[in-house]
């Protein structure tokens, strides 16, 4: 039951890949667009949980680097996605003391979207609680390739030995922090270029149900089903 569910059994971070609008909209004879739009709305429903179920950072991937190849009226729409979205939810994000910060860059974007998304950061920047982080133009293997580039520039320039450590290299990336639970919607069983490094031993979910249809409830099964996972992180556990 919800309420017995041991804090030590819930995921400290989670990440989404939002997958599905596209078809959800078209098997209701609606543009790609509409499921987007349904899709923004999942967001607020999923991170007001996510926030009372205690979860302290809840990552979504909201916009690939690779999904600049979409039709110029698709990606035109998305970018202005962010807008809609906090214009609409940004004082429930207040009310519930969530932090927005996003993780990829956001250069790429017109300064209309890259600008709506700084001010919910800093609006948010003094919430105390869960982190909402948005994965936006983002893709792990640039994230790897710009820490590594960093870092490189440090060791050269001898601003720093060249002796990296696991966690050291962790704090190069947008997302430093590992993933206790990846979700990833509509059908589809792959990563997609999401927080390669981060996910080594993330407990995964697979679920059928498109995003545009992902609520409060299907979170919370998600987490339920994380509470009876077992990790062992390549050891082993009190049972074995
Ligand atoms: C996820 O839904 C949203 C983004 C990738 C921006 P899709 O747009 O990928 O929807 P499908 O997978 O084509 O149905
Ligand atoms: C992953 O979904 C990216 C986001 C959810 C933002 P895609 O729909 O872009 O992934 P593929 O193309 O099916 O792998
Ligand atoms: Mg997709």
């Amino acid at each position: 039951m919800k309420g017995e569910i041991l804090m030590e059994h819930t995921p400290k971070t989670v990440a989404i890949i939002m997958d599905g609008n596209g078809r959800w909209a078209k098997a209701k004879g609606l543009p790609r667009t509409a499921g987007h739009k349904k899709g923004a709305d999942q967001v607020r429903d999923v991170a007001l949980e996510a926030n009372r179920r205690g979860i302290q950072k809840l990552i979504l991937y909201a916009f690939s680097t690779e999904n600049w190849k979409r039709p110029e009226d698709e990606v035109s729409y998305l970018c202005k996605l962010p807008g809609m979205f906090f214009n609409k939810f940004i004082q429930e994000l207040m009310d519930n003391n969530i932090r927005v910060t996003f993780a990829g860059e956001l250069e790429r974007f017109p300064e209309s979207t890259a600008k709506v998304i700084r001010r919910a950061v800093d609006q948010t920047s003094h919430n105390t609680g869960m982190e909402l982080c948005l994965a936006i133009n983002y893709g792990s293997r640039r994230e790897i390739l710009l820490g590594m580039q960093k870092y490189a520039d440090e060791v050269a320039s001898g601003a720093r030995k060249n002796d990296l450590s696991e966690e050291e290299f962790s704090n190069y990336l947008f997302v430093p922090e590992e993933i206790d639970l990846l979700i990833r919607t509509s059908g589809e069983v792959r990563i997609s270029n999401f927080l390669l490094w981060q996910i080594a031993y993330a407990e995964m979910i697979f679920t059928e149900r498109p995003w545009p249809e992902f609520d409060e409830q299907a979170l919370d099964e998600c987490l339920e089903e994380y509470s009876h996972r077992h990790r062992r992180f390549g050891g082993l556990d009190d049972e074995n």
